[in-house]
Formats: structure tokens, C-alpha cells, sequence
């Protein structure tokens, strides 16, 4: 048996793994006319609105806005929705904090809904099981990269009424049944911090084709200021959630490069999920019929009846092989209901409003083991980063290195 290279034996990867630029001269060219224009203010500038244009052109979207993050993006969202204070939103087990914030501070309350085992994505079966008479709102996130079975939600959300938010962030341009997720529900909400396909150091984008949500959209960015001459006077509390012109410059040259950049990251991720389904003891991520993965991540599954190794331990002989690896580390390693805030319902200092709450009738805790799946999920799964300048031959490294990691776990205590 080849020596593992964490036990003195040679590493897999002996070249670099493909790098490049995310940023070229047609963001450095916008930006400079944007300094060059003396305005940075998107109210008086023309790139967060040519950005927004744009947009709309490309998810074929009537109203497209702006925003200064993704977790401002889902904020947004749900505050257009304008649900009154202890209504409940659904959402899944596993997704980033800023897919909560905004729920916690439009005094929502979280339900959380368990995983599909095999795609990560919340289970349509669980969402159902936790639709009631409080329910406000669902949040469906298309996790990693890979369309969340949207359609199935969008009918447990007409079948009750209730609204559905798409929660866009880790899937630009990802096609569910050859339709753009994002282009499903009442609205959605993408984010272009720094790890996201695209980048804009920080953004958002709420998409909608609702003209009643859009109307609060806007207001909800900017303080409940109305931009259209209309006398200034807020009727309901709305943050500043603005971007920025120089963001909107980057942003908007960054959709120009998100076709080919999902493309690229489709293809290696798929040969990589290809090799790795012949490892035994491996599973990767599934992606079912009709899907595009965009792979912002690849999650991968670590089974313990065939592999004599702790995810830990697989990750560790990885990255000694030269691949870099980590334990499931996107949400810190633990399903989101695990996080001290909700453990502790502890979103507002010294009070567990809104989890706790006889004005709200509010009594919800988050214990372990609420989504056994997802708590499984993070036992024993691991993620691989993809680039889009990764050679298909780092994918074929990443593909041997994993077969040499699995091949002596899986017959060292046998
Ligand atoms: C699913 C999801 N929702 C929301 C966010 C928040 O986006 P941002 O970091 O731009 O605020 C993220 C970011 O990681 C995310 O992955």
C-alpha cells in the first residue's frame, strides 16, 4: 500500500493548482470612471442602476436592486414581505448566518427544516411537517451551489399561501430544469462578498417581479426615504442597506464573467464528482436530474462503515497529499441552529425575544439533535474548494489523492 504523504510518503500534488485574477481591466476602466465621475452615491450615479439593468436583462427579472451584502440581500427580502413581528420562517438546517439575521431582526422566528442526506439542501418533506397557522414565510437556499428543490417548495408555498424567499447567495447563475434559481420565488437575494462566484468585496442583489414588493424593496434599502422627489417622511423602521457606486462598477463588469466562470466550475466539478463516486467509502454530493451545480463548494460525504477514519483524520492526510481540505467548515462546522444564538436565545441582550415572548405567543428552542440529518452532515463530510482556474488535471490530483486517502483507510483495520 502506498505510504500516505501525512506518514512520510510522497505527496499526490507536486504542481500548483491553476490560479488567476478575478478582476481585469474592464473593472479597473468602470471604477476609474466612477472616482473620474466625483460620485460614489448610487441615487446620483448611473453604475448600481446600469448593474441592476443588467441583471434584470440576464434573469429576465422585472425589478432588480442593488444592496450592500447578501445578508442585507435576504433582509431586504424578508422585510418586504412585511410580516408582522412572531411570525415563523422556515429555512434549512444548513445555511450561512447572514440567511438568519434578517429574519431575527424583523422579529421573526426561525423553524428550522433537515437536510436531504444526499444533496444538503433542505428536505421539502421537513419544511412541510413544520408549516402551521404562525408560519410567515419560507427561505429556500440553494446550498453549495446546488438548485434546493425549488418547485416542490414553491407548491408547499402556494398550497398555504405563503411566500417563498430564494436565498441566491452561493448560486449565481445556477439553472434548476433549465430555469434560473432566483427566477422561482416571490423574491430572492444573492451576495457578492469575497468568497462568492462573483465579487464585489461586498454586495447584494434582491430580485423580484412583484411591483408591491419592489415598492418596499427600495424603501427598505434606504432608510424608508423615497428617492423620487416625494417629501421624505419614514413609516417604518428600514436600514441603510445602500451600495455604492464602486461597487456597482465592479459588480456590474463581474456579470459579464459569471456564465463562463459557472461553466467552467460545472465541468471540473462534475469530473470531479464523476471520480470520486468509483472510491468506495466517498460519496459525493448528489446532484439530481435537471440540476446545474455551480459548485461554490462540493460537499463530501466521509462513510464511516467503510472508512476507518474521522473526517478530521481524512481531511489531514488530504492536505498533507497537497490538497487543501477542510471538515465542513462553511457554518463553522455545525448545523446553524447549533450557533450560541440560538442555543442561548440570545439574539437581543439580556431578553430571548423573539424565540421567548407572551406578546409574540413565542416559545421555540433550537436543542441539539432538532435535524439529526444535518447534525450527521457534519460529522462526516468534508468540502472541496473549486476554482474556475483549476486545470482538469488538479481535478484529476484531487481525484487520486482522495482514492489514496480512502484506499488506506478503508483496508488499514480490516
Ligand atoms: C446562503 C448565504 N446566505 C447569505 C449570505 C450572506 O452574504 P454576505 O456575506 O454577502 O452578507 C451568505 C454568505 O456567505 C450565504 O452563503
Amino acid at each position: 500500500m502506498e505510504k500516505l504523504a501525512l506518514f512520510g510518503g510522497s505527496k499526490t500534488k507536486t504542481t500548483p493548482f491553476g490560479v488567476g485574477k478575478r478582476f481585469g481591466e474592464e473593472e479597473k476602466q468602470e471604477v476609474l470612471e466612477v472616482l473620474d465621475s466625483d460620485i460614489l452615491f448610487y441615487v446620483f450615479g448611473t453604475k448600481v442602476r446600469e448593474m441592476e439593468a443588467k441583471m434584470r436583462g440576464m434573469y429576465g427579472m422585472k425589478h432588480c436592486n442593488g444592496c450592500s451584502s447578501g445578508t442585507a440581500a435576504v433582509h431586504i427580502a424578508l422585510g418586504s414581505l412585511q410580516l408582522p413581528p412572531g411570525k415563523e420562517v422556515i429555512t434549512s438546517a444548513i445555511t450561512d448566518m447572514g440567511t438568519l439575521t434578517g429574519i431575527l431582526y424583523q422579529c421573526l422566528i426561525p423553524r428550522f427544516a433537515d437536510i436531504d442526506p444526499e444533496t444538503y439542501n433542505m428536505d421539502p418533506a421537513e419544511v412541510r411537517k413544520l408549516v402551521n397557522s404562525k408560519t410567515g414565510a419560507i427561505v429556500a437556499v440553494h446550498h453549495a451551489g446546488l438548485p434546493a428543490e425549488i418547485e416542490e417548495l414553491k407548491s408547499i408555498a402556494a398550497e398555504h399561501g405563503l411566500p417563498l424567499v430564494e436565498d441566491c447567495a452561493q448560486a449565481w447563475y445556477t439553472h434548476y430544469k433549465g430555469q434560473l434559481c432566483g427566477t422561482f420565488a416571490d423574491i430572492s437575494a444573492f451576495s457578492l462578498n469575497h468568497f462568492k462566484l462573483i465579487t464585489s468585496g461586498s454586495g447584494g442583489m434582491v430580485l423580484t417581479n412583484r411591483d408591491d414588493l419592489e415598492e418596499v424593496v427600495k424603501l427598505f434599502i434606504d432608510k424608508c426615504y423615497f428617492r423620487d422627489g416625494r417629501k421624505r417622511n419614514p413609516y417604518f423602521l428600514a436600514p441603510n442597506y445602500q451600495m455604492t457606486e464602486l461597487q456597482g462598477a465592479v459588480a456590474k463588469v463581474q456579470l459579464d464573467r459569471i456564465a463562463v466562470i459557472v461553466r467552467e466550475r460545472n465541468e471540473l466539478g462534475m469530473r470531479l464528482i464523476r471520480g470520486l463516486e468509483s472510491i468506495p467509502g466517498v460519496i459525493p454530493q448528489h446532484v439530481p436530474e435537471g440540476r446545474e451545480h455551480s459548485f461554490f463548494l462540493l460537499v463530501v460525504r466521509v462513510d464511516p462503515r467503510v472508512i476507518q477514519a474521522t473526517v478530521a483524520q481524512f481531511c489531514e492526510a488530504l492536505d498533507a497529499e497537497g490538497i487543501p481540505c477542510e471538515p465542513n467548515k462553511i457554518t463553522g462546522g455545525m448545523a446553524t441552529y447549533l450557533y450560541d444564538i440560538f442555543r442561548n436565545r440570545s439574539a437581543f441582550p439580556g431578553s430571548a425575544f423573539p424565540f421567548v415572548s407572551r406578546d409574540l405567543g413565542s416559545d421555540i428552542s433550537y436543542p441539539k439533535g432538532l435535524c439529526a440529518r444535518a447534525e450527521l452532515a457534519f460529522e462526516q463530510t468534508f468540502n472541496f474548494n473549486i476554482s474556475e482556474f483549476y486545470s482538469t488535471d488538479d481535478i484529476d490530483d484531487m481525484i487520486l489523492a482522495t482514492e489514496k486517502v480512502a484506499h488506506y483507510y478503508r483496508v488499514k483495520n480490516v
